[in-house]
């Protein structure tokens, strides 16, 4: 399961502070690499890439959820409702394109509905569709971002609402842990599966919480965190949680705890649930577990799986859905691992150009059948977060190289491609969504921070960042 950063946007938003180590903030010449001058064309670059995928979806796919960008045509993925647009309109607004971003949300006001005969998951709906509504109503409804729409009158929120309303079925289980999957018309269907993943359950927090806030209703912050409480009171004594439960009986059915596929986000959504709400059950919650986490699974530099009862190990491998573990830890004020932990992920994007979808520790060679690169985001956000906290001139280096390995490896004719084989860098017929809300946004993020005093993120007209914490937020929360 893919580990979700549509949160970002409504951190961005809500001005969310990075609680990173004060003393890495010692600001240092820029490499000989790239100086403030490259930077900008990079982030030009990336600007370029997103176009060139963006225009691609709405030439060749759209209103279908995503493009096929080898053959040029689209397809539907997840409900069929434009998926891959309401997931790029943050990077719409970011990029300062008023004019697509105003006329993406008059469209999406229009002709989205959600009264369809669709199964969709619960978990890809959250973070996708019901993140990309409520940050893009949040960015159309507010001047101060240069994005606000005259028309505009709430089209975005009453979607959401609409939308999250379809999703509450799923939560009626024993456990409150959420089936994975519900009909928008129906409900849970009669012979759906009660089995769900972690990260499927424990990562519902953010888009719930502020749709309850936006709405002053409640329900839905209620029941994404009594989700996270049925997941959490189910841990092992060691303070693990596993990869699969069973919604009725609340039994594990997969054992093996880890910090990527299946759980990952259930640890990212506890600190963030943390700093956007500043909940502080959500905090205590997240030190147990994160303390847990670095106790059983990390050998450093990396995280293996182990059973959550006796933490015996089961996978040596790296997994790639873990690379966004290092910047949750910028998050949580703990750098050093996270710099020699994502040092070691890097080695293994260099070797390759991507990184593999699974990865042996043991062999030191990718995975039989996890040779796939989906076109994911999760290290060049680790390596974000990591420039943002240290600014540390080799992670500029690092995202150049990212952008090549994309440009020359992945770009196709109608967007980026999947790469089916890291070895051969064989294309794929497919482009996820967020490779435009996630993977181009943390890159033009990274180089627009490289640009200096007059980046947009920082110093634009629009304060989406403060740079220091104020507070009580401040420190390492580990
Ligand atoms: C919903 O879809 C299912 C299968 O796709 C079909 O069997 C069922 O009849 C549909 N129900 C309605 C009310 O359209």
């Amino acid at each position: 399961m893919e580990a979700p950063k549509r949160c970002f946007e409504i951190l961005l938003l809500l001005l969310l502070l990075v609680s990173a180590n004060p003393n890495a903030f010692i600001h240092r010449a820029l490499a000989e690499g790239v100086t403030p001058e490259e930077a900008k064309q990079l982030r030009d670059e990336v600007r370029g890439m997103f176009y060139h995928a963006f225009n691609g979806y709405m030439e060749h796919a759209f209103p279908l959820d995503e493009l096929r960008p080898l053959s040029c045509g689209g397809e539907d993925t997840l409900g069929g409702y434009a998926l891959t647009l309401i997931d790029s309109l943050d990077m719409l607004a970011l990029l300062g394109d008023w004019e697509h971003f105003a006329s993406s949300v008059e469209w999406i006001g229009k002709n989205l509905q959600f009264d369809i005969n669709k199964t969709v998951s619960v978990f890809e709906t959250t973070i996708r569709v019901l993140g990309g509504l409520l940050s893009a109503h949040l960015i159309a409804s507010d001047y101060a971002t240069g994005m606000k729409i005259p028309s505009y009158d709430n089209q975005l929120l009453n979607l959401a609402e609409d939308l999250a309303r379809r999703l509450l079925p799923a939560f009626e289980t024993p456990t409150g842990i959420p089936f994975g999957s519900v009909n928008l018309l129906h409900g849970v269907d009669e012979h759906e599966s009660k089995i769900t993943s972690t990260a499927g359950g424990g990562t519902l927090t953010l888009e719930f919480g502020v749709l309850s806030r936006l709405m002053n209703d409640p329900i839905f912050e209620q029941v994404t965190k009594n989700a996270v409480r049925g997941l959490w009171a189910r841990r092992s004594k060691l303070n693990l949680v596993g990869a699969h439960i069973n919604v009725f009986t609340g039994e594990w059915t997969q054992k093996d705890a880890g910090i990527g596929t299946s759980i990952d986000s259930f640890y990212e959504y506890l600190l963030k649930a943390y700093l956007l709400f500043g909940d502080e059950e959500y905090l205590f919650i997240f030190q147990e577990a994160y303390a847990a986490a670095m106790h059983y699974l990390y050998n450093d530099p990396w995280y293996v799986e182990v059973n959550m009862d006796s933490a015996a190990i089961v996978w040596p491998l790296f997994n790639s859905l873990q690379a966004f573990w290092p910047g949750l830890q910028v998050l949580a004020g703990d750098i050093d691992p996270a710099i020699r932990t994502h040092r070691a992920f890097f080695s293994v994007w260099k070797r390759y150009g991507f990184t593999p979808e699974g990865f042996n520790l043991a062999t030191l060679s990718v995975q039989q059948g996890q040779k796939s690169y989906p076109l994911r985001p999760e290290l060049i956000e680790s390596t974000y977060w990591l420039y943002k906290a240290t600014r540390d001139p080799r992670y500029l280096d690092v995202g150049r190289d990212m952008v090549a390995s994309l440009q020359y490896g992945a770009r196709c004719p109608c967007g980026y491609c999947h790469i089916s084989d890291v070895e051969f860098h064989k294309q794929e017929d497919h482009m996820e969504s967020f490779f435009l809300a996630e993977t181009v946004k943390y890159l033009w993020l990274l180089f627009d921070l490289a640009v200096g005093p007059d980046n947009l993120v920082e110093n634009g007209p629009y304060k989406y960042q403060t740079r220091r914490n104020h507070g009580s937020r401040g420190g390492n929360l580990t």
